[in-house]
């Protein structure tokens, strides 16, 4: 890692000058959680040295919006998680006044610009090893060695961004890094557990029926049901007045509530092979609040996804700057009207099916009216984790505003072969006056809604090739 440090060293010692000579920097970022968190270190690393940094959340970065950032006469731009695919497109526009610190793939050519540190021109997989957050939490290093302390913020990114897919669902490369530094200045603690959503915060059925990836049948978002099916077992849910959680029961019972689960997927005919993936490196944060969703990394980071689907990615940025008042109780109540968007919309599938239209491995899904434009990516992502769909490619789209259609693709893990739905997205989306783009997993477009039909020729075309 020394060639990623010496870099970001002298990346850094770049932008210090700038800051100490009072010019004004503005820190770009995208609206996911990776994108939130490693803004929210670039930022706050700057701003703590008392340099003049503004940070903006945006959802996609254009050669429009590139122009507009241009008009706004900032003396510096820095990207986050975003500007990868467009390295020319800021270099004509901004000039040598902008860096890129990101993850995403990009044209060889533009990796060992001056301007681009990006995580594949080290030797990292940026899609496995490496995230914004990873690559942002090293800059902010390099700025000062006592950012030390941002160090969980980089292990929420690293999970959020599904790069979690070492043994039992570890960390591997830069992200493990990160990991270890927080183990060590006893910021995180790593044990082996069920990987239920709210672990130490919520009764045990309510962790289970929350989970949704993967998405288990009979089990995600039946409550009533497991609550009866763990009684039945003999399990003791309550403590006194008080609801247990997952976290304190023994590994006996923890067997016990594997059993129950197992048991509710396959009478309903769901595929219980999925279970394997909720037991794995359970990461706590050590000084985050027993009860609240940034306890657990895995909750954190879906907190600040729903921040920025939701429209609000301001809220998760202030959480990240550390707020534990007012902005993480505006992000919960997002979180939890996030939930309950994707759950109406999954319910709304599973009793329409005609809307959902397979041909061998490649899925459609039509969502219009049924699944709002922001939440398509998650509900797609939920799916393609669902029994049936995990070997499959689902492309989902959706209408946004009057007269586009938001598109959103995923790969199932157990996907056999090649693809690189980034690729096909942004071919088949400039093929119809649309734009798209994306990671080989997971990539999105947006298109004119009169293309749809066009659309999904190319995507069938380009994936058959
Ligand atoms: O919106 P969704 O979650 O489906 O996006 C999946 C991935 O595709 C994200 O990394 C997003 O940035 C990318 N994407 C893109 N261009 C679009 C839409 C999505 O690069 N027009």
């Amino acid at each position: 890692m020394e060639p990623l440090k010496a870099r970001f060293d002298s990346v850094a010692r770049g932008l210090l000058d700038l800051a100490a000579s009072g010019r004004r920097i503005l820190v770009v970022t995208h609206i996911d959680a990776d994108g939130i968190l490693s803004g929210s270190m670039v930022f706050s690393s700057l701003a703590k040295k008392g340099a003049n940094v503004v940070l903006r959340c945006i959802p996609d970065l254009d050669p429009g919006l590139i122009s507009e950032l241009a008009s706004q006469r900032y003396d510096f731009y820095v990207f986050t998680d975003l500007g990868s695919a467009l390295v020319r497109e800021l270099e004509s526009g901004l000039g040598q006044r902008f860096l890129v610190i990101d993850h995403h793939q990009l044209a060889e050519e533009d990796m060992k610009k001056a301007a681009v540190v990006n995580a594949w021109d080290f030797g990292l997989d940026g899609g496995r090893e490496a995230c914004s957050s990873s690559m942002a939490y090293e800059f902010a290093l390099s700025v000062d060695p006592s950012n030390r302390d941002l160090s969980p913020l980089a292990v929420v990114g690293a999970v959020a961004d599904r790069q979690d897919g070492g043994p039992d669902r570890s960390l591997t490369g830069l992200n493990k890094m990160a990991l270890e530094d927080a183990v060590a200045d006893g910021l995180a603690r790593v044990s082996k557990d069920l990987l239920f959503i709210g672990r130490e915060t919520r009764p045990v059925h309510e962790s289970v029926a929350l989970t949704s990836t993967p998405y288990l049948k009979g089990v995600t978002g039946n409550k009533e049901g497991i609550l009866s099916s763990l009684h039945q077992s003999g399990l003791v849910l309550k403590e006194g007045a008080s609801w247990r959680t997952l976290s304190t029961l023994t590994e006996d019972e923890k067997k016990k509530v594997t059993e129950v689960v197992a048991g509710l997927v396959a009478s309903s005919g769901g595929n219980t092979g999925s279970i394997a993936e909720l037991v794995g490196d359970a990461i706590t944060l050590a000084g985050e609040d027993a009860f609240t969703p940034l306890r657990d990394v895995r909750e954190f980071g879906t907190l600040l996804n729903a921040c920025g689907r939701m429209g609000e990615p301001g809220t998760g940025v202030s959480v990240c700057l550390g707020d534990r008042g007012n902005s993480l109780a505006a992000a919960m109540a997002i979180l939890s009207q996030y939930r309950m968007g994707i759950g109406r919309a999954l319910q709304a599938l599973s009793e329409d099916p005609a809307r959902i239209t397979a041909s061998g491995w490649l899925v459609f899904v039509h969502g219009d009216g049924v699944i709002e434009d922001k939440l398509l990516g998650p509900v797609i992502s939920i799916l393609t984790s669902s029994p049936g769909y995990t070997d499959k490619i689902v492309v989902g789209l959706t209408k946004s505003g009057e007269s586009d259609l938001k598109v959103s693709s995923r790969v199932g893990d157990a996907h056999q072969g090649e693809v690189n739905l980034g690729v096909v997205m942004r071919a088949a989306g400039e093929a119809v006056r649309g734009v798209g783009g994306g990671h080989s997993m997971a990539a999105g477009a947006k298109i004119p809604a009169t293309e749809a039909e066009a659309f999904e020729r190319m995507v069938v075309e380009m994936l058959a090739g």
